[in-house]
């Protein structure tokens, strides 16, 4: 099931899907509410009567001085990529525990280091790290497995970003990383492993996927 607010994307993903012998199927709606979250986890029920994880990728990213952050975009950030990941987890969490599914979770380098002109964004990121973890702790005597996969820099529609005028480009080659961008599929097979049976005994691990941005 795929779930974004940008229906010409879940379409191209929903036929290259379709072309590699797949079957999915799509749902169109803003993730930045609880009740939106409770709609896409019964509709998944719905649809297969089960669920075998849940992956928390949709997010957003503002690059933006501190000073000049407005209140809209800190609402966006806040309930698309910390409160989303939440809501969407309650939901799945009584589904997934009746199957031994498990939740994986999408950080970023920013919420392991510092990282000017993205302050909002690297909170965001840094509280769903805590909530992979803290949520790992909460079920750990339970038929659940909760981790996340921390990408670098990717070549996908978040990189095409507006930066700050007169921003220092020095400060945000600090957290680019040293080898370039990674392909997103290359990122998406960690998540695949993680969602695996291969990965049964990982739990409330974060697996950097980040070709060594984080190692220094
Ligand atoms: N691209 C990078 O360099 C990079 C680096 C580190 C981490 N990440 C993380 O990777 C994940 C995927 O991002 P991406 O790089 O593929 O960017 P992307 O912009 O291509 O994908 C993000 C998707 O989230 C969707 N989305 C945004 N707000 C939404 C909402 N309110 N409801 C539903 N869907 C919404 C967008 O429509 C988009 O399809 C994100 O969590 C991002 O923070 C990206």
């Amino acid at each position: 099931m795929l779930v974004d607010i940008n229906e010409e994307g879940l379409l191209a993903t929903e036929r290259a899907i379709a072309d590699s012998g797949g079957q999915a199927k799509i749902m169109t709606i803003d993730l930045s509410t609880r009740e939106a979250c409770q709609a896409v986890v019964d509709a998944a029920i719905s649809q297969w009567s089960r669920l075998d994880v849940l992956c928390n990728i949709a997010g957003v990213v503002r690059m933006s001085e501190v000073s000049k952050v407005t209140e809209k975009d800190w609402q966006s950030l806040v309930s698309t990529n910390m409160a989303a990941p939440f809501w969407l987890s309650q939901a799945a969490i009584p589904h997934l525990l009746e199957t031994s599914g498990n939740i994986v979770n999408c950080l970023s380098q920013s919420a392991h280091k510092g990282a000017a002109y993205v302050v909002p964004y690297s909170m965001t990121k840094a509280a769903v790290l805590m909530m992979t973890k803290s949520m790992a702790m909460e079920f750990i005597n339970e038929p659940i497995r909760i981790n996340a996969v921390s990408p670098g820099s990717m070549e996908t529609g978040m990189s095409s970003l507006q930066l700050p005028e007169g921003m220092d480009l020095s400060l945000l080659a600090r957290y680019s990383g040293l080898r370039g961008p990674a392909d997103p599929a290359d990122v998406a097979s960690v998540v695949l492993f993680l969602a695996s049976e291969e990965a049964r005994v990982v739990h409330g691990a974060i697996f950097c996927a980040d070709d060594g941005t984080t190692a220094d």
